[in-house]
């Protein structure tokens, strides 16, 4: 199978930071099949491989080494509609908001509060994304993936993927090794709306939509994301920069009788989630910039790039909350994107 394999590509616009690097080969992957190819390729096969998305959970930091493969792989179709559920799939070059917009529009309702997150279905699982209440794993069936050594495919169901909170066995074990090429995603019947997020039911009572359609949520989950959130098409960021950290009881106490204010969320196996943005402004972190990398203005776990920040700049930036936060709180940030 022939393989187009770009030289000396420039990086800037495939990754949502928008920080400058350089590819020295980039294949463009469009069927599964050519990963395969570029295992077997006389050139590529020996060569560290970067998989890219939709760029929108990475910072570039340098030039990547070796080969990065773009996926493109598109596709979405309905598997199977039955009384309980309809399974649907689509390919791992998908943008994950237009498969949300679909599923609407085909009337399955159920990945709504996932809506307009950045990025591409196959980055989907790697970290788990969640937002408003949901997480992709609630929804999740399986992904067929290529192994980047062996150039074979498997497919691997939920439990295979040990999910986590932004995490799962493609940040972990799996990281570099593999490529995910499909994703298939279960949703429930009947539909139901996932409300527990306090601020989504709020903003769907004031708009006076007590019984809720997917449509109605979908739309909710849309108003507070573009109030809140900076747009990556406007300003460069990849969503939070850092995770909420997760902390046992006796830790989360003791911080909240130095700190009664702080937000905290109690999670099923009695630990704590801190809101690591309130933690952020707490320390006045909020609108810090190293040179044109900046904390959001408006939401403090997220790092943008006004124009002209380097992947250095966004990590120096990164890094200077991290200290300010351990200072005053003892406690460590962890990174959410994936650091190249
Ligand atoms: N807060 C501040 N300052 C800020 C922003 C928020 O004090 O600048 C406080 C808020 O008052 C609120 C708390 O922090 O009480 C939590 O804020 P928010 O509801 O915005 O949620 P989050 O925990 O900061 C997480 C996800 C987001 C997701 C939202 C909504 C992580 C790392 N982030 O943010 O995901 O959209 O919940 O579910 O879990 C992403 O992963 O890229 C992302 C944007």
């Amino acid at each position: 199978m022939d393989l187009m394999i770009q030289r000396d590509v420039d990086l800037a616009d495939l990754s949502t930071f928008r920080v400058p690097a350089r590819a020295q080969r980039l294949v463009r992957i469009e069927h599964a099949r050519q990963i395969r190819a570029v295992v077997d390729h006389p050139e590529l096969g020996v060569l560290p491989k970067l998989v890219l998305g939709g760029g929108s959970n990475v910072l570039l930091t340098r030039d990547p080494s070796g080969v990065v493969l773009k996926i493109e792989i598109g596709g979405m179709h309905v598997v199977q509609d039955d009384a309980d559920s309809t399974l649907i799939e689509a390919g791992a070059g998908v943008a994950w908001h237009d498969l949300v917009c679909w599923t609407l529009r085909q009337g399955f309702g159920g990945l709504e509060n996932l809506a307009l997150i950045p990025g591409t279905v196959g980055a989907a699982p790697v970290q788990n994304i969640g937002a408003y209440g949901m997480e992709l794993s609630e929804r999740f069936d399986s992904v067929e993936l290529v192994d980047l050594t062996t150039g074979r495919s498997a497919t691997l169901d939920r439990a295979a993927c040990r999910f986590g909170y932004r995490d799962s066995l493609f940040k972990g074990p799996l990281a570099g090794k593999s490529v995910i090429t499909r994703v298939r995603l279960r949703l429930p019947k009947p539909w139901r709306a996932q409300l527990g997020y306090a601020e989504l039911q709020r903003h769907l009572e004031r708009a006076g939509r007590r019984d809720p359609s997917p449509q109605d949520v979908f739309d909710a989950v849309c108003a507070i994301r573009r109030a809140k959130l900076p747009d990556p098409a406007r300003l460069g960021n990849a969503g939070s920069f850092f995770k909420n950290p997760v902390v046992n009881r006796t830790i989360r106490n003791e911080i909240l009788d130095e700190f009664p204010e702080i937000v905290s969320y109690p999670l099923e196996d009695g630990s704590y989630k801190l809101a690591a943005a309130w933690m952020i402004e707490a320390c006045g972190c909020k609108g810090r910039s190293v040179g044109a990398a900046a904390v959001d203005t408006r939401h403090a776990l997220v790092l943008v790039n006004r124009g002209g920040a380097s992947g250095a700049d966004v990590l120096r930036l990164a890094e200077s909350v991290r200290a300010a936060v351990r200072e005053r709180f003892g406690i460590e940030l962890e990174y959410e994107p994936v650091l190249v």
